[in-house]
């Protein structure tokens, strides 16, 4: 979805030594983000930049920043894994009853911010209305989980104090013995996927002298709106 490279950042006069002092000694090739040629819909263009950032090497293109607030306007953020995208939004799993749960229950609207470093030098923004994955889909994924991934959630009420790590690996020690394990537990309750409805999307990428290419995009009536923004 991007035009022809325009330049070698190193190309852009300033010598690479200052480049480098500056932490951009980036000799890559910089690519146009235009308005023409991104896709018009942002979450397929999202989409395909999760590809370019795993086949550049990202190892772990789909962690993501998730900044919620209480209902009194204080924010707060965290990573989590993205782990699903489709023309509805994006998908994550956490425990409903952690600090980003709670935030959730009274203020259902997010941010959630990717960064891909060397060597695409990307970011993109999306926020948006919260909703509750369905059961049926929180099952699934919950199902292709490792065993010991889903003990834990059964065991860790996320975001609150416990007393010690031991107080954790004894409750895990006395589930795994106390579950049939052809089965696993069953999902918790308070354990569940969320999706973050875009109405914004900003596709950001670097560019020579700090000439940063910003686009954004607006649902408007269903459709989405693509502006450009000053870097
Ligand atoms: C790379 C990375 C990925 C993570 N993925 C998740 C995730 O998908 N779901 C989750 O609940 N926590 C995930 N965590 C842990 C969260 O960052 C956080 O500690 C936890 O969700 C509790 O956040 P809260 O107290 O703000 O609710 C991840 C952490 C890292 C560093």
């Amino acid at each position: 979805m991007l035009s022809q490279p325009r330049s070698f950042k190193a190309a852009s006069g300033v010598p690479l030594q200052e480049l480098v002092d500056d932490g951009l000694a980036l000799i890559v090739q910089t690519l146009v983000v235009d308005e023409a040629s991104v896709d018009p819909d942002p979450l397929t263009q999202l989409s395909s930049w999760l590809e370019s950032a795993r086949s550049a090497g990202e190892p772990m293109p789909e962690a993501m920043a998730v900044a919620t607030a209480t209902i009194d306007g204080r924010p707060s953020s965290r990573m989590v894994l993205l782990r699903g995208i489709d023309h509805r939004g994006l998908v994550f799993y956490t425990d409903r009853e952690s600090d980003k749960g709670r935030d959730l229950k009274t203020n259902p609207f997010a941010a959630a911010l990717f960064h891909w470093f060397l060597p695409l030098h990307r970011q993109v923004r999306v926020s948006g209305a919260v909703e509750e994955v369905d059961d049926d889909q929180s099952d699934a994924y919950w199902r292709s989980r490792p065993l010991g991934a889903r003990l834990s959630a059964v065991i860790s009420h996320q975001s609150e104090v416990v007393a010690g790590r031991a107080v954790l690996e004894q409750r895990m020690a006395e589930l795994a013995v106390a579950l049939p394990l052809e089965t696993g537990p069953p999902r918790p309750d308070r354990w569940g996927g969320y999706r973050i409805r875009p109405e914004v999307v900003e596709l950001w990428e670097e560019g020579a002298d700090r000439l940063h290419d910003r686009l954004r995009y607006k649902s408007q009536f269903g459709r989405w709106t693509i502006e450009r923004l000053s870097p």
